[in-house]
Parts: structure tokens; sequence; C-alpha cells
């Protein structure tokens, strides 16, 4: 998830571009550039690191466009540094593209351009656009029409927005599974990958949808649909403060996270028959266990993790918090594989767990959501979620994409030791692949009925919290008690409903909430007996189940249904309502939920 900016009017286009860029920082930040066309020559200015950093050599460069595009980045393709960077341009420095978004058939048509003689300066996925589109204009097409055919070669999500010094009163920009609207003004005209970035300028907005594409020149703005038609749309005018704008409208970026889950398992899914490239693949041939470490939420998802695994690949799986696995002297050998699990690839304890392993011979695979984080450049090979940016300390949406990413995992493991059927793979990953539309099914549901959140202010006094899963969702229990605890500073524990009538269910009373993980799956009866106990002792059930589990919403005081998958699958839906509970609940009691107390986002101290 970038940010893409585009400006063309009267005014200084630089500076328009740039503080549109600071307003959709959110999106990105780990490298920025902006292209304008000034006398007729096109320009680029781009850097790794913040955007003061770039805006400080722009300031350098006195010229005063009427034309820039500007981005800042979220690496998914090439490390961040300057040459990665957006702007990205063609041989001839004519044409520059800004792009937010995957190009999933990025390396064979890098391929077929080399060997067309073009030459590529980056990593990235995003510079394919602009040699594409050279070539269309060498072959005597515009601008629209050469950007209309270079995109239709492409596979994946794009917003891109495309000037060349050929035609510099107009910007094109074309939209496909990645937002861009259009801001539309008095004489001028702006693009963005969200509203924050020109409010201040206009609030009237053309939100373009997907497979269509805009030229914007400072007094029109055209639309088409991908073949050249031109078609019509509604100019809207958007009531939102630029704060709220940058929540998309929601009132906290957790909420705005957990909403945009359906999204970013989509794109860590997307396309990805295989994790491991050819010359990495020996990775996973070569290993006899594996050893999970991380922390909190990631820790949490290691555990699924284990499930997947050690069920899909019958591979031995031990979990562990990286804080006390760097002090047991863990048993670790070179047929020993370390699955390293951060989202933000700068936990201290995460990374001290990774250096012992590799100090022992131990070979890391990190899971992360930060290109160029420490941990990727230490691991030795890293699968990357696309969750995109996680603002809000409390981490949802980049646990639903560590799920994906370790399920994926299990599966290529799995079939490069020929321990799964073709048949069983491919209904497993046809199952994973709906699970996006089944997360937005009941994220829908609940925007239309607010059930969760009218459960929520039944429960907002409570004092303590009870959450009990058993077999995959064990670990979902664990994880709903954390996500109450470190946002409504409510006590909760999770426990692994077996475990209740050993100690915990001494706590039950008429007072104390308990939440239960209890889809039908093969702990289904098993669950129901401990609701039974539960209930027994007058203890008050959320049950998050499915429709015909009939048993569980006579005996639950609350069922939350979910839609139904394959029963390793679950923890994908189960965890939604759990996420959403804790966060009703914490902003019923007003916190701030976004950046809770004694909390931060990434923990690089030990
Ligand atoms: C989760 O909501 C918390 N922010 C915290 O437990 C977090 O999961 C933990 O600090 C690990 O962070 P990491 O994934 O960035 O390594």
């Amino acid at each position: 998830m970038c940010g893409i900016v585009g400006y063309i009017g009267k005014d200084n286009a630089k500076n328009i571009v740039i503080n549109g860029l600071k307003r959709l920082e959110y999106r990105g930040y780990d490298s920025a550039g902006v292209a304008f066309i000034d006398s007729g020559k096109l320009k680029i200015y781009k850097k790794s690191g913040k955007i003061r950093d770039l805006e400080f050599e722009l300031n350098r460069d006195l010229s005063l466009p009427h034309i820039a595009i500007g981005h800042t980045r979220w690496a998914t393709h090439g490390e961040p540094n300057d040459v990665n960077a957006h702007p990205h341009v063609d041989c001839t420095g004519k044409i520059a593209v800004v792009h937010n978004g995957i190009i999933e058939n990025f390396t064979e048509l890098k391929k077929e351009l080399e060997s067309r003689g073009h030459i590529f300066k980056s990593k990235t996925d995003t510079e394919v656009i602009a040699h594409l589109v050279e070539e269309e204009i060498k072959n005597g097409k515009n601008l629209l029409s050469a950007v209309l055919s270079a995109t239709s070669k492409l596979k994946g999500s794009y917003a891109a927005a495309v000037i060349y010094e050929g035609e510099p009163d107009k910007i094109v920009c074309v939209r496909k599974d990645s937002p861009l609207v259009i801001g539309v003004g008095e004489g001028e005209n702006f693009l963005a990958s969200d509203v924050p970035a020109f409010l201040s300028y206009t609030n009237r907005v053309i939100f373009l949808d997907d497979n269509e594409c805009a030229v914007i020149t400072a007094d029109n703005v055209h639309i088409f649909d991908l073949n050249g038609n031109e078609i019509t749309k509604e100019t809207k005018e958007i009531p939102w403060s630029i704060a709220q704008a940058e929540k998309g409208g929601y009132k906290h970026f957790m909420i705005k996270e957990i909403y945009e889950q359906p999204r970013a398992v989509a794109d860590t899914i997307s396309g990805k028959l295989s994790l491991f490239e050819e010359n990495n693949r020996e990775l996973l041939t070569t290993f006899g266990k594996i050893q999970i470490v991380a922390c909190g939420t990631s820790y949490h998802a290691g555990l699924v993790g284990k499930f997947f695994i050690e069920s899909v690949a019958g591979i031995p799986v031990s979990v562990d918090y990286a804080s006390e696995y760097r002090y047991r002297n863990p048993i670790i050998d070179e047929k020993t594989l370390i699955i390293a699990i951060s989202q933000s690839g700068e936990t201290a304890d995460t990374l001290a767990a990774v250096r012992l392993a590799k100090k022992k011979g131990a070979k890391v695979v990190a899971i992360c959501n930060v290109i160029g984080s420490t941990i990727t450049r230490e691991a030795d090979y890293t699968i990357y979620t696309h969750a995109g940016p996680e603002i809000s300390v409390a981490s949802t949406k980049a646990f639903t994409t560590q799920l994906a990413a370790l399920f994926l995992f299990a599966v290529e493991a799995a079939r490069i030791r020929n321990k799964i059927t073709k048949k069983k793979e491919e209904r497993l990953l046809k199952a994973l692949s709906e699970i996006p539309a089944k997360m937005k099914e009941f994220l829908d549901r609940e925007s239309e009925e607010g059930q969760v959140r009218k459960i929520a202010l039944e429960f907002y006094n409570s004092q303590d919290a009870l959450y009990l899963g058993r077999f995959v969702n064990y670990p979902i229990a664990l994880e709903g008690a954390l996500k109450l605890k470190e946002i409504s500073y409510i006590h909760a524990e999770g426990y692994p409903a077996g475990e209740m009538k050993h100690g915990p269910i001494a706590l039950i009373d008429e007072k104390m909430p308990v939440v239960v993980v209890v889809p039908r799956d093969r702990v289904y009866e098993k669950m129901v007996s401990n609701i039974e106990e539960v209930k027994a002792r007058k203890g008050k059930v959320i049950a998050i189940t499915n429709r015909d589990c009939l048993e569980v919403k006579k005996l639950a005081d609350f069922a939350i249904e979910i839609p139904e998958t394959e029963e390793l699958l679950y923890p994908f839906l189960t965890v939604v309502p759990l996420q959403l509970f804790a966060y009703h609940i914490a902003d019923f009691l007003g916190y701030d939920v976004d950046q809770p107390r004694n909390l931060a986002k990434s923990v690089t101290v030990e």
C-alpha cells in the first residue's frame, strides 16, 4: 500500500504534490519521489527515508512546474532505496510513472522488454509500466492509448499515474484493484490514492472504479473504460475533515485496519502458487523440524501456524515466545528451520532469537510485513505479508496476513515433500482463496447490523473476561484476550477450553463474560460441553459459531455467526469478531484505541 498524488493547474505543482504525499504518509513511508515537467523538460527527484528529506532536495530546485506526480512508498518489490523509489522512467527519460499495487507478471514482462533492449534501473515491478508505455509511444500512439495498451498487458493490482514530456499538458492515470480518486478544482485538478492528499484544496471528488482510466488537464477530467470509450462519472462532495479522511472515514485506524483485512489477505495470497523462488526451494527440503519464534500477536499466529504445518505437511513444529527462546538454550542443529514472525521486523526479542539460532547453524525464514526491516536483512529468506502499513498498535490485519503466509508455507512444504495429494492441495488453496470474500461478508453484515457492537455495549463495564477455544482456535482465544487487554485495559485470559476444569472454572460467576470460539469442527461437541459447564456456573457466554450450530445458539447468551469454511481455516474468520469486540469496548470506554497506554507499535528494546 503506497500513496500516489498528482496535480495539474496554475500553482506550484511541486509543493502541492509534496503536501499531498505528507498527508498520505500513513500509507507508506520508506521512500518517496516526485516527477514534474518544467519548460518542456521532465525532472525526477526521489529519495529513501522520510518525505521531509525529499522536500529538502526539492526546495533547492527553483523551477515552478504546473504539472507533477508523486509517490510515497511501502515497498513490496525491491529494497527501500533511492533507485527503487518512485517515480520510475523509461529508457528515454521522457516518461515517468508512479504506481500503487502489485504487478504479478512483472518478471516475464521485464524479461521480454530486456530481450527487446530495454535497460532496467530498479528492482521494482512498477518500472515495467514505464517501458511498456515507451514502446507504445514509439509505435505512434498518444499517451492515453499508450497507457491503455500498456496496462492491458499487466496482471495484478495497479493505480498508476503517468506524465510524458511529449504531452506536458496532461496526466493519464488508470485503476484496477487499487484506490484512485480525482479532486476537481477551478482551473486545476488533482489525483491521489486517497482524498486526504487534496482535501485542503477541494472536496469535490470523482472516485475512479476498477478498469477505468482518466486524462486530467488543468481545465478538464475525461474518464474512459479500458477500451478507450469515454464514460461520464458523478462528482461527489466529501463532508470529512482531513483527520477523518486519513482514517478513510473510520473513527480509528484499528477499525479501519480490521475492515482492510479482506484486501490484505487477498494481496498476501494473490497469485502465489509458490512462496519460494527456484533457488531457495531447497530451504524447504533439508530441515527435519521447525521452531517458530515471535512475540505478542505474532506469537499467536505462530501457534496457529503449528496446526497448519503439522496437519498439512506432517512436520514437527515448536512455538516459542522469542523472549524465552533466547535464554532457554534451545536444541538446534542444521536440520532445524526457524520461522521468525514479526509485523515490524524490528522486535528486539525476535531479532535476538534469530541471531542465536543462526549462530547455532539453523536456517531462518522470516514472515514480515516491512520490506527492508532488520529481520528481513538477517533472515536467510523472507516471506512478505502484504497488509500495508499497520498504524494502530493493536495488530489486526498483520495477524490474518501472517496466517495466510503460514498456510501457504504449510501447503508448499507438503507439496515439495509429496506429503499432500493434488486433490487435497487444490481443495485447501481454493478454500483459502475464498477467505477474503467470507471475511468481507461478515464485516458487511456487521456494518449493517452492528451485532458485535451491541454485544460489546453489554460488557464494557466488565472487570474480567475469559476466552476459550480448542484445536486451531485455542490460539484465537489467546489473541482475543490480548486484544481486549491491550486496548481496554480489562483483565482477560485466553485458555484451551479443555483446561478450564483444571483451574479457571473457579473464576466463573454471573459477572464473568466468557467468550467461546466454537465453529463446527472436530472439537465442536467438546466445546458444547464446556459451554454447559460455564452456564452451570451462571457465566455469560458470547459464542463465535456457525449458523447451523443450534445447540450453541440455544446455550449461549449471545451467538455471533461466522461463514463456514475448512476447519483449519476458521482462525481467519473467528478472530474478526474478537477484534471488533475489543475495539468497541475500548471505544465505549473512550480510550485512545490506536495509541494504548504503556504500548509501542514496535518493541525495539529487550
Ligand atoms: C499486538 O497487537 C501488539 N502490538 C504486540 O503484541 C505485537 O504483536 C508484538 O510486539 C510483536 O510485534 P511484531 O510482530 O512487530 O514483532
